[in-house]
């Protein structure tokens, strides 16, 4: 049994504030009554009509998409930019799991599933994110080194990272490479990076757990498949 505004809420059908006022309206029916106290309960499998409409428990939608640069990783903007929802036009409400920066592309999950998300982004669960990043400066072996053994920035400890194709590019004097984290803490790659002296200048996720950018191109998504989920959950519980 829950609150009655919380199962509208997950219905799909507005906000839990929106939902207060639905029932106090008076426009909410469970089993054929109408019900206005705040404090009502109820589930699923009762029979909820609002606005003359019966109310469903909303599908489970998740997807992965390809963010390109210039869009924010969240459901709105409060300076009316363009927001990775805008890239998947579907009914559900979704959102995208963690974040990527305004600047970053890459790989990013949306979901309508705020228990798969927690447990995707909880720091106990250790799910591998991986970057391809260019770098500004030649990377030193030392540097490399300091990441693998877990950096010291902001003074945070991070989590070892694994750091691996490393190629320079000796006239721009820039270094691309791959890194692989476990944490998604504000900024992480770049901030790491930061510490050692060399600026990011690019930054793309390209895999996230066991998924990965393939088949996809910058500003498209896909489905992601059940077995792909169900892997996540089994990542997330097995590190
Ligand atoms: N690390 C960053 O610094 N930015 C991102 O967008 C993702 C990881």
């Amino acid at each position: 049994m829950e609150r009655l505004q919380k199962i509208i809420q997950k219905a799909g059908l507005a906000s839990r504030r929106k939902a207060e006022d639905m029932i106090t309206e008076g426009r909410v029916k469970v089993n054929g009554k109408v019900v206005t106290e705040l404090g009502s309960k109820a589930s699923f499998s009762d029979d909820i009509i609002v606005d003359g409409k019966r109310i469903k428990r909303e599908n489970k939608v998740y997807f992965v998409l390809y963010k390109p640069e210039g869009y924010i990783s969240a459901v709105t903007d409060q300076f009316n930019r363009k927001t990775v929802t805008d890239l998947i036009p579907v009914k559900e409400k979704i959102f995208p799991i963690g974040r990527l920066d305004y600047d970053t592309s890459g790989l990013l999950i949306l979901t309508n599933d705020g228990d798969f998300a927690n447990q995707m982004i909880h720091p106990k669960y250790m799910i591998e994110k991986e970057y391809y990043v260019r770098v500004k400066g030649l990377l030193r072996r030392e540097s490399s080194i300091k990441l693998a053994r877990g950096i010291e920035y902001d003074g945070v400890k991070a989590m070892p990272a694994k750091v691996y194709n490393v190629e320079y590019d000796d006239k721009k004097e820039t270094t691309f490479l791959n890194i692989v984290i476990t944490e998604g803490k504000y900024h992480q790659v770049k901030k790491m990076f930061e510490s050692l002296g060399h600026e990011v200048i690019k930054l793309k996720r390209i895999r996230f757990g066991s998924v990965t950018l393939d088949g996809l191109t910058t500003g498209e998504y896909r489905i992601l498949k059940p077995h792909e989920i169900k892997t996540l959950y089994n990542l997330s519980k097995n590190g």
